[in-house]
């Protein structure tokens, strides 16, 4: 096992992020593609719907004899209606264009921030560690595209100890002096924050002590969990190399001790029963299928006795009506996301029993987004009188189950 540890010394490691300026051009170039995208996908999507149900549902009940069934056949009616091909347009564009709004300043930025990142691992002042393995096998379903459009997708690497694309998929970009921040409207980070917290509502003597991310990129969604559990010891894996070199420089400059290696969660070379959680956000539905039913496998493998695996992932088909199907399947052939729909048709308790949970311990349900929730209200959400907000606008849907004791 490739194993570049760094033993720890005292010292200061500046935030990565801080190198990284946008010209006033590009800093107006990023936040006008980030608006475009984000009108597209909270208001024109929803107005997809109203055309749907004007023209869409007519003239598919005309043609067919009966109304759609499901979000395959919406996505038939649809598919030469004009408002929905500019709204496919908007949305590919926009996405197309957040990175490449963005790669200039981290080009600029990119020797150092390198610098960075390996005075991070020779000076190791938080403590953590970083295993990379540059023979890793890249699996097909990462490897064979730029996953949702972003050129070099997680794992390519352009030069040596390279960290730009976790920079260009994970900062915050600045602009010039006084231009601000790019605002996000969707808070991504607040998932771990959320999980975590309703994990001690829910489990209230649980007091897991190792913590693992799966496909944690850089880490954005693990480093919550001490919030939470104090004492845990934070794991995050991927198979992207220049993610993890970023994510580990930033937990550095936060002083937050992460172990952070690069693997594959299908076979990972942690030992049984090692971690009391295992988490995920935004991670299965870029798996393929069996990739998907070894990595739960894995998990369960990984876990001790009473450890609790939650994933927040899209909601499944049987928990959307068919127009939501559509609008969420989507990213199958448009965003370089070819699993989306494939893994949003199974059952995710029935994914979790075929890899060895026990089904009576299998939870399916939306958190609230502890960051934007009233949380005097939460108390509400606890005793079923009140239901989290819709997966991505307020709240989360999670997965998952407790292994047996
Ligand atoms: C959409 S990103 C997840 C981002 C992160 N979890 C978050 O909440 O911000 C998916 C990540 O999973 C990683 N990944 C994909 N397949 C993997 C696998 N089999 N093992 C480990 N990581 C994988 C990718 O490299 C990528 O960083």
């Amino acid at each position: 096992m490739p194993d570049s540890m760094i033993p720890s010394s005292a010292g200061q490691i500046p935030d990565i992020d801080s190198l990284l300026h946008q010209t006033h051009d590009e800093h107006a170039r990023t936040r006008a593609v980030a608006v475009l995208h984000n009108h597209a996908l909270m208001n024109l999507r929803f107005q997809v719907r109203d055309v749907f149900e004007k023209n869409g549902a007519p003239e598919f009940e005309k043609k067919h004899g009966r109304a759609v069934k499901d979000g395959r056949e919406i996505a038939e009616a649809m598919e030469d209606n004009q408002f929905f091909r500019f709204y496919s347009a908007i949305r590919y564009n926009a996405q197309e264009m957040g990175p490449l709004s963005r790669q200039s300043a981290v080009e600029r930025a990119l020797p150092g921030m390198i610098e960075i990142a390996r005075e991070a691992v020779r000076q190791n002042p938080a403590g953590g560690s970083l295993r990379l393995n540059p023979d890793l096998e890249i699996p097909r379903y990462v490897s064979a595209l730029d996953v949702h459009l972003a050129p070099g997708c997680y794992y390519s690497e352009f030069t040596e100890d390279d960290v730009a694309q976790g920079a260009l998929l994970g900062a915050t970009l600045s602009g010039t002096a006084g231009a601000g921040r790019v605002n996000r409207v969707r808070n991504f980070a607040g998932i771990g924050e959320s999980i975590g917290y309703w994990l001690t509502q829910k489990y209230p003597d649980f007091r897991p002590l190792r913590v693992l991310d799966l496909g944690t990129q850089s880490g954005n969604n693990l480093f919550a969990y001490r919030n939470h559990f104090p004492e845990i010891e934070l794991y995050g894996i991927d198979v992207g190399a220049p993610c993890l070199r970023y994510g580990y420089a930033k937990a550095q400059a936060m002083g937050i001790p992460v172990h952070f290696s690069q693997q594959n969660a299908e076979a990972t070379d942690f030992p049984d029963g090692y971690f009391d959680l295992i988490v995920s956000s935004f991670f299965f539905h870029e798996i393929s299928l069996p990739g998907t039913k070894r990595i739960l496998k894995e998990c369960h493998r990984l876990l001790s006795p009473g450890g609790i695996m939650a994933n927040m992932e899209l909601p499944p088909h049987k928990a959307c009506d068919p127009f939501l199907n559509f609008a969420f399947d989507w990213d199958t052939k448009n965003n370089n996301e070819p699993f989306y729909a494939t893994y949003r048709a199974q059952d995710p308790t029935e994914l979790c029993a075929e890899a060895g949970f026990p089904k009576d311990a299998a939870f399916e349900l939306r958190v609230p987004d502890i960051t934007s929730f009233d949380m005097q209200k939460y108390p509400e959400f606890l005793s079923g009188k009140l239901e989290a907000p819709p997966h991505g606008r307020g709240g989360w849907f999670i997965f998952g189950s407790r292994k047996a004791a």
